[in-house]
């Protein structure tokens, strides 16, 4: 079990801001009631289990009890909607880079809400607006990693123990610290996305709409869309899924 009075020792500001449950359907929802009870900016929702947990796309979110983090944090965010792309970017680089430099774990951020180790997924990211704020939730897999080969957990490449309550408080610092800033000086933040960046310079091919699209990765817009290059012509694209290498 989450141990909240090691959290509340390490962390006693965000610890301020938690709401913490064994059970939910999701932190997302939860976080989204709490948003329209007027929380503040940088409440977290924190549940130890979820049946209803949800990615992009109406995906299912899996994740064994106790076996990861899943949190939501609500966002009041300086930042016009048209940006809103940049948060879930800003969010992966604080949290990849806790992974490369708190445990040496060589993560990568791929567009637009994963992070890898070894190509394999450990985060997910879900950023949701609504009214005048947003709801950012992550998926984190920490000691295990639900079944499936495209699936991987801090705990089966790091060297030493791993602390679920340590990596909240670091993560949370970091994603607070990369979503101020993504407002502040983008693409100072977009430089060191690209250099963590899974999909930079690969060949790709994804669905946008119905449509299928094959193309080079240029790199990223200021507005957090992907920039591809396909049949000679540098196209934006906002959306884009089932994206295959
Ligand atoms: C994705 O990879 O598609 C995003 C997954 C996001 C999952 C997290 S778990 C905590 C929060 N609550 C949810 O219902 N979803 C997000």
């Amino acid at each position: 079990m989450f141990d909240l009075r090691q959290f509340a020792a390490i962390a006693p500001d965000f610890y301020q801001k938690l709401h913490w449950h064994e059970q939910l359907e999701s932190t997302n929802d939860e976080a989204h009631r709490l948003a329209e009870d007027g929380v503040e900016h940088a409440t977290i929702v924190l549940a130890e289990h979820q049946t209803k947990g949800r990615g992009r796309r109406g995906a299912e979110w899996m994740s064994g009890s106790g076996d990861g983090l899943l949190f939501s944090v609500v966002l009041r965010p300086q930042l016009e909607q048209r940006y809103y792309g940049r948060i879930a970017l800003a969010a992966g680089l604080g949290i990849a880079l806790v992974l490369i430099d708190e445990f040496s774990i060589p993560a990568r951020v791929k567009w637009p809400n994963d992070i890898l180790i070894s190509s394999k997924k450990c985060c997910g990211i879900l950023v949701e607006a609504s009214n005048d704020c947003v709801v950012l939730g992550v998926g984190l897999n920490v000691l295990n990693a639900p079944r499936g080969d495209e699936f991987i957990a801090i705990n089966d490449v790091a060297s030493g123990p791993v602390s679920r309550e340590k990596i909240l408080a670091l993560v949370l610092a970091a994603i607070m610290g990369e979503v101020d800033r993504c407002a502040e000086n983008f693409a100072l933040q977009l430089n060191r996305i690209e250099a963590i960046s899974y999909l930079s310079g690969k060949k790709i091919t994804f669905l946008s709409g119905e449509q299928q699209h094959q193309g080079s990765v240029v790199g990223i817009g200021e507005d957090g869309s992907l920039l591809v290059r396909t049949n000679g012509r540098l196209r934006q694209f906002a959306q884009a899924s089932d994206i295959q290498l």
